[in-house]
């Protein structure tokens, strides 16, 4: 055989494996034995092993796995992964939709969908082949876990008939319950324990670095959302249908696992029939989710901060078991918070064995009038955590103790404070109390705050303990003798950790102010504030009517704030981290001019003096705003060649005026 000859082999039979591996795994059907196929996929990887050179880049032999991922780099997501509001209750449903209709003043689809409980995934393509698999994150930055991912067999590596040239698609991957079962058999029979449920698992297994690994665990994935410049339909329900030509494996209509409907009542008896079904489903789900069809419209409800207005998760009633109460424990938080916690008898509940639950306050253990050694009903509604809901006082015992709220810091012995109209008791002990002292720390490190490499937890602990750190600037005071010198440290780790200060003095300021760990300041506060304010010396100095003239900012933060910057203690730690050289202005990006100020632009198509993102990037620089899909309140809709018929349309009936490419120049050129 020539090369040429060997190479044209090799192609075939990735398409046929392909093929066969789509129809198996998300058409449920096989024109081939498990034998023939296995024979095809031997023939390959003896071809691949012999011509490494022809290996092609996503060769379906990487469903075996193999690969191994050292460290999953962070990638920033293009669109964010937001997530849903949700509900447990039906009223709450049927409000939703009457906000929808007052809004949108028109006729409304909506899409109803399954909640499956596993891990969210971004998928990106590009040319039809598969380029990342990012994790969800903290909804604006992920990990790459594309080695993994690329070992599940209904996630395609090449796409087929007429898929856009790039987008992204999400959906979730869990572990199908008949695998989990498995796996649970064979940990058991090796001697192992156990794992605790479906959903952690997946997201369990999603992060092992051995690829090989995961292809064996068996996990899937159903895609549900698609994200794109140039999608094919102009609504949800089309799209997903489509990408099923693409290769996908979808939720199909033909299994009510997706469903369109016109009123609220559609929306209910989707409901209805998976709360009575859910549980003879392969997979775990715990809810429905109803979206909005219609993209344009979709795009006139927008989003709040964290969710989109446009869909709402409808969640199923938790389950309920009693236990018994053995006693009530107090943890001390970083902001000095105290928050009661019972001890219980352990009883497996939604799939974990549960031995504590929250109980938040003084006010829920009264309310709950609480003795020890009660029989206590607990339910877990989402939450890692569950919750005491009920006693069964019946079952008390003559001579049992009433749980009495402490009065006193279990840490540290200081007297407990309550503020007037809280219910969280405060240690305020803030300089003195260790929790709250290395709390603030790990407050400080973490990944959404300083995001420090190379340091957890227990460093923070050994480094309490030795008297090196007191505060977060204590940190960047360290040398790499003294790190070196921990418990389970070394050279290296040393090395990294010292990088890993140093790295973080590029992390941008709004992060450095929520990093600082004020109460209250959670990180949208924490932009708000930055933003506004742009330097740490402004807010230091900011009076409360400054600050409650901020957005979100209210009383108590304003209040918060100037708490602890009157903290000389907090003032000096500042100082000492602008000595270090952390970031503490928000650094402003130049605008080119206004003349697109308060205008939604929507682009389509491609443009011959420039990409599409320099075009948006022009849209941007000038004020104006780039949307992705046209409604009622696009102003213009930019047409390059190669545009899709279905925009110009909608353009048209919504009375959008269309611009060219050169119209376009000429608007934002200077007068
Ligand atoms: S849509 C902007 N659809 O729920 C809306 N999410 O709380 C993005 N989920 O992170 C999500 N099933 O992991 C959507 N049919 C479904 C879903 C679903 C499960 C998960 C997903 C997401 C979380 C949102």
């Amino acid at each position: 055989m020539t090369e040429q000859e060997v190479k044209q082999q090799m192609e075939d039979l990735a398409a046929k494996i392909a093929h066969y591996n789509h129809q198996y795994y998300v058409e449920n059907t096989s024109e081939i034995s498990d034998y023939e196929f296995d024979q095809l996929l031997k023939k390959l990887e003896e071809l691949e092993r012999e011509y490494p050179d022809f290996k092609a880049e996503n060769s379906p032999t990487q469903r075996v796995g193999g690969d191994i991922t050292k460290k999953f780099e962070t990638v920033e997501h293009e669109y964010p992964m937001l997530s849903l509001s949700n509900t447990y209750s039906q009223d709450e449903i049927v409000d939703w939709e009457n906000r929808v209709k007052r809004q949108i003043q028109d006729s409304i689809e909506y899409v109803c969908e399954l909640k499956y409980d596993g891990v969210a995934i971004g998928v990106r393509y590009k040319n039809g082949r598969f380029e990342q698999a990012v994790t969800r994150g903290d909804g604006t930055k992920g990990e790459d876990v594309s080695a993994n991912v690329k070992t599940i067999r209904t996630i395609p590596l090449r796409l087929k008939n007429d898929f856009p040239t790039e987008f992204e698609i999400r959906g979730e991957i869990f572990f199908p319950l008949d695998r989990f079962q498995q796996l649970n058999e064979e940990r058991e029979s090796n001697g192992e324990d156990p794992f605790a449920n479906p959903r952690n698992t997946a997201s369990g297994t999603l992060k092992l670095q051995d690829s090989s690994v995961v292809a064996q665990r068996g996990l899937d994935c159903f895609l549900y959302g698609i994200y794109g410049d140039e999608l094919p339909g102009e609504g949800h329900y089309e799209t997903v249908l489509k990408a099923s030509d693409w290769g996908f494996k979808i939720p199909l209509p033909k299994h009510r696992y997706l469903e369109k409907v016109e009123s609220i009542d559609g929306i209910m008896e989707f409901i209805e029939f998976w709360s009575e079904q859910r549980a003879d489903l392969p997979f775990e789900i715990d809810g429905v989710v109803i979206k909005v069809n219609d993209y344009g419209q979709q795009q006139d409800l927008g989003f709040t901060a964290k969710s989109p207005r446009w869909a709402i998760a409808y969640k199923f009633e938790t389950e309920r078991v009693s236990a018994q109460l053995q006693d009530v424990v107090y943890q001390v938080g970083r902001t000095g918070a105290i928050t009661p916690v019972a001890n219980l008898s352990p009883i497996p509940l939604g799939g974990t064995v549960v031995k504590r639950a929250s109980l938040h306050n003084e006010d829920q253990i009264n309310k709950l009038d609480l003795y020890a050694g009660d029989t206590v009903y607990v339910e877990k509604g989402g939450e890692i955590i569950p919750k005491i809901v009920g006693v069964d006082s019946n079952e008390r015992s003559e001579d049992a103790q009433k749980i009495e709220f402490i009065s006193q810091c279990p840490e540290c012995g200081t007297t407990l404070r309550r503020f007037e109209g809280e219910a969280q008791h405060y240690c305020p002990n803030d300089t003195g109390c260790p929790p709250q002292i290395k709390g603030r720390i790990i407050h400080f490190i973490s990944r959404k705050a300083m995001d420090v490499d190379g340091i957890g937890a227990e460093t923070v602990e050994q480094l309490y303990q030795r008297e090196l750190i007191a505060n977060s600037a204590d940190l960047y005071s360290l040398t790499k003798a003294q790190i070196a010198n921990l418990e389970r440290m070394g050279q290296r780790s040393a090395e990294n950790l010292i990088a890993g200060l140093e790295a973080s003095k590029e992390v941008p300021f709004e992060r450095v102010l929520f990093a600082l760990g004020i109460r209250y300041v959670g990180e949208t506060v924490a932009k708000k504030i930055a933003y506004s304010k742009k330097n740490i010396k402004t807010i230091m100095d900011a009076g409360y009517d400054d600050l409650v003239a901020i957005d979100e900012v209210g009383e108590k933060i304003a209040i918060a704030v100037q708490e602890h910057f009157q903290n000389v203690a907090n003032r000096e730690i500042v100082d000492r981290l602008i000595e270090a050289g952390l970031q503490m202005a928000v650094i402003e990006r130049e605008r080119e001019s206004e003349r697109l100020k308060g205008k939604k632009f929507v682009i389509s198509g491609v443009f011959n003096e420039m990409s599409r993102k320099e075009m948006k990037g022009l849209i941007d620089s000038h004020g104006g705003q780039n949307v992705s899909s046209i409604s009622s309140k696009t102003n213009y809709l930019i047409a390059g060649e190669n545009m899709g018929p279905a925009k110009l349309e909608k353009a048209k009936k919504l009375d959008v005026p269309v611009l060219s490419e050169k119209d376009f120049l000429k608007m934002i050129e200077h007068d």
